[in-house]
């Protein structure tokens, strides 16, 4: 053998050897420039073939391409083999385990006090009532003159209010909701409407006070409305929120915008009316306030108290709500505590 034989079967046996060893897929690549490449050993020893004799020239030229085949075909060999190992590894590391239990999907759901809501709009609006809302920033006008208390009346000491300027408030209840809607109809009825939404007093907070919480309003005004009408949607109000046996009963009460005024009260749903904790030995659960529309605020908002009449209550979704599900302290509906919520989800 001559030196350049000897040269291409060193290359041969030095490429395998390293080639043997690659660890990755750079590595290798490295190895066919180093070997295979423009400047490498074999494409030089190929390059001078032109100085080699007659003889010689096609013995070298055989080998040093076996040779670079020889190269490459490992090569080639081994990157299928990196490649696959590199596959498995990806693999194993994508491996899902379908034994695994899942993972719990968290769905939000209605407040308590929403739901409350709903139920009350759903039962209205069954009766032919609109839901309407209005602006919890309210103006002195709306929210006491319209309703029949003027500046200095007395009774506006009954609803401690947030003033924002001397004519703007946050709204103490869902009331001026009748005179905008009234305005609004430009005395012409019927008027259907029931008015959900918050209001603000100034009250220090505790289990029974917050200095916000919220109303639901009721306005029915059209020719012929009677206190009958009230207390007839005021029954089955109270049979479809509180169960059927529930019986009502009004009390004389005083609100300005209403004449005469009531309060009712419903039958005791713990102990039927014989007097329990929950009724406090009364038999009866006072739930809300309301009255016929007082001609003031029909004619303030445009309408004719002798051709129409009207019926007016407004109740409150956390009284129901505590009443109903036997909540003790009016907090729990703002401080956002989930295992509170989470007590009353609903699918
Ligand atoms: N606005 C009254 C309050 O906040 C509740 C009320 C009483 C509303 C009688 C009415 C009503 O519409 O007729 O105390």
């Amino acid at each position: 053998m001559n030196v350049l034989q000897e040269k291409l079967m060193e290359l041969r046996r030095k490429a395998f050897e390293n080639v043997e060893s690659a660890e990755d897929l750079k590595n290798l690549q490295d190895l066919r420039v180093r070997f295979l490449g423009k400047k490498g050993p074999i494409t030089e020893i190929l390059k001078g073939m032109g100085k080699l004799s007659k003889e010689e020239r096609p013995v070298i030229g055989q080998l040093a391409n076996d040779v670079r085949n020889a190269i490459g075909n490992i090569i080639d060999t081994k990157k299928a083999e990196l490649e696959q190992k590199l596959l498995e590894k990806e693999l194993e590391n994508e491996k899902i385990d379908v034994t695994l239990p899942g993972r719990k999907i968290r769905t939000g759901s209605h407040h308590l006090l929403a739901s409350v809501i709903r139920e009350v709009e759903d039962l209205f609006i069954g009766l032919g009532f609109s839901v309407a809302e209005g602006p919890e920033v309210e103006e002195d006008y709306y929210n006491f003159e319209a309703l029949n208390l003027p500046k200095d009346h007395p009774a506006r000491d009954m609803q401690d209010s947030f003033y924002i300027t001397d004519e703007i408030l946050m709204r103490t209840h869902t009331s001026p909701m009748q005179a905008r809607t009234l305005e609004a109809h430009k005395g012409k009825g019927p008027v259907k409407i029931i008015c959900p939404g918050k209001v603000y007093r100034r009250d220090t907070d505790d289990a029974t006070h917050s200095h916000q919480f919220m109303q639901i309003e009721g306005l029915c005004v059209d020719k012929h409305i009677r206190l009958s009408d009230l207390k007839g949607v005021l029954t089955v109000f109270a049979k479809h929120i509180f169960g059927e046996d529930r019986e009502i009963r009004l009390r004389p009460s005083f609100f300005p915008f209403t004449e005469p005024s009531v309060e009712m009260d419903i039958s005791c749903f713990r102990c039927g009316g014989h007097g329990c904790a929950v009724c406090k030995g009364t038999g009866w659960i006072e739930i809300l306030g309301a009255g016929m529309v007082h001609p003031n605020v029909l004619r303030m908002s445009g309408f004719d108290p002798s051709v129409y009449t009207g019926f007016a209550f407004g109740m409150g979704p956390e009284r129901i709500a505590m009443l109903k599900y036997g909540i003790e302290d009016i907090r729990h509906f703002y401080t956002d505590d989930i295992r509170f919520l989470n007590q009353f989800r609903r699918a």
